[in-house]
């Protein structure tokens, strides 16, 4: 169990000096531990599938540079703040990337990805979270490190365990995402959703996430009907899959074929911006239904008569509300929320810090349902 006195005074860290620039890897001295964070051990950072166009300044979020990116990881507490009353040195933990500003929880960032858009968070960044996880060790806020319970998860079936491994728990941020928005339509068991797109890293997570809340049905719809036959065989009976066809009006033929709809829940790419799919799953939606949109999507058009005479609810989601974090758990904990292969999760690279341009070409290719792309530092 590390102490205080026995972490290393340097460690290597991923460096984004500017974002025209290739990153660096350098050695740095450990940050230093202040009240309400905990230094740690980082074991592995999972990429999302735009992680270069975010870093190489394509994306066009606000980073202040230079700074040590990452996001979500696994890691080992390896000292605490002395505010801490429960966080323990050697204990395991799930390191989430939205930070919330302490005197103002309106003012959020996403850790290691962007510097935010307001004067807050800008400061909040330039002058404590700069650096992230792509690092030995990070300094992180302590209420963003959610313990994980080792015996349950790592241990052994026989006994009493889920059987996962580290590396196969730094799934758990993608499936918190969609946590956020399924809680906010409160999806119930025996309801039917559509999820659109759903194959992708963040929409297959959503499927995954419905499975374990307990939907009856997931209409899964995408483009690639390879990668829709991917997401199906989650669970033949509860999924069904439609292609998305450009076309709303027969895309919403096809949606009203399965009955009544209770929830749309989307998660688009900005390219999506001018897809069918919103006109015709909202217009799908039955009396009273419910739709999370969480895409990263510019300005849309809603189809307003749909909304109106259908007393539809539309809900928003930046990621997910701090208390949505024990409920998400118990669905973990529980093993209602698969994962690993068993999940219909796959690990499709490891790689060290200095292999960051391979694993950003990994992440950008390989980012279907329960691909994950993990870089070890
Ligand atoms: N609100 C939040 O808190 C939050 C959190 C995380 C991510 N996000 C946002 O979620 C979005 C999706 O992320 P991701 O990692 O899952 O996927 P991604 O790699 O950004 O997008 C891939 C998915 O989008 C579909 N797609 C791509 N272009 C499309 C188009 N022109 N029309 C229709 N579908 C299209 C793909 O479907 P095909 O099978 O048809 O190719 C695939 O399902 C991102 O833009 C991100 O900003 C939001």
């Amino acid at each position: 169990m590390a102490t205080t006195e026995s972490l290393p005074q340097s460690h290597r860290a991923l460096v984004l000096k500017s974002p025209d620039q290739p990153l660096v890897v350098e050695v740095r001295p450990l940050p230093q531990l202040t009240s309400g964070s905990a230094i740690v051990r980082n074991l592995n950072v999972p990429l999302v599938s735009y992680s270069r166009d975010v870093w190489s300044g394509k994306r066009g979020v606000p980073m202040i540079t230079p700074m040590v990116p990452g996001g979500t990881c696994v890691a080992r507490v390896a000292a605490v703040g002395p505010d801490a009353t429960s966080l323990k040195p050697g204990q395991l933990v799930y390191v989430h990337n939205f930070i919330a500003s302490r005197d103002n929880p309106d003012e959020l960032v996403l850790f290691g990805f962007t510097s935010g858009f307001s004067p807050g968070t800008q400061s909040m960044v330039a002058k404590e979270w700069r650096d992230a996880t792509l690092a030995e060790y990070s300094k992180v806020p302590l209420e963003n490190c959610i313990p994980l319970d080792e015996t349950r998860l790592l241990g052994s079936p026989e006994q009493g365990g889920l059987g996962y491994t580290v590396d196969e728990l730094a799934y758990l941020g993608f499936p918190l995402v969609a946590y956020g928005g399924l809680r906010d339509i409160d999806l119930k068991p025996g309801e039917t959703i559509v999820i659109a797109p759903a194959t992708g890293q963040f929409g297959g997570a959503a499927v995954q996430m419905a499975l374990a809340m307990g939907a009856a049905t997931i209409i899964a719809m995408g483009r690639n009907t390879q990668a829709l036959q991917r997401v199906e065989s989650l669970d033949p009976t509860r999924i069904k899959t439609l292609q998305m066809i450009g076309d709303w009006e027969k895309e919403l033929e096809a949606l009203k074929a399965f009955g009544p709809i209770d929830a749309f829940f989307d998660i688009s790419p900005r390219e999506a911006k001018d897809s069918s799919h919103y006109k015709s799953c909202i217009s799908a939606l039955r009396r009273n239904g419910r739709a999370s949109l969480m895409g990263g999507l510019g300005d849309m058009t809603i189809p307003g008569f749909a909304m109106v005479f259908g007393n539809l609810q539309l809900k928003g989601r930046w990621m997910w509300d701090r208390e949505h974090i024990a409920g998400f758990m118990r669905l973990v904990n529980s093993g209602q929320l698969k994962l690993g292969p068993r999940g219909g999760n796959e690990i499709t690279g490891k790689f060290g810090l200095e292999q960051w341009d391979a694993a950003f070409d990994n992440a950008a290719e390989k980012a279907r349902l329960g691909q994950m792309t993990l870089m070890i530092p």
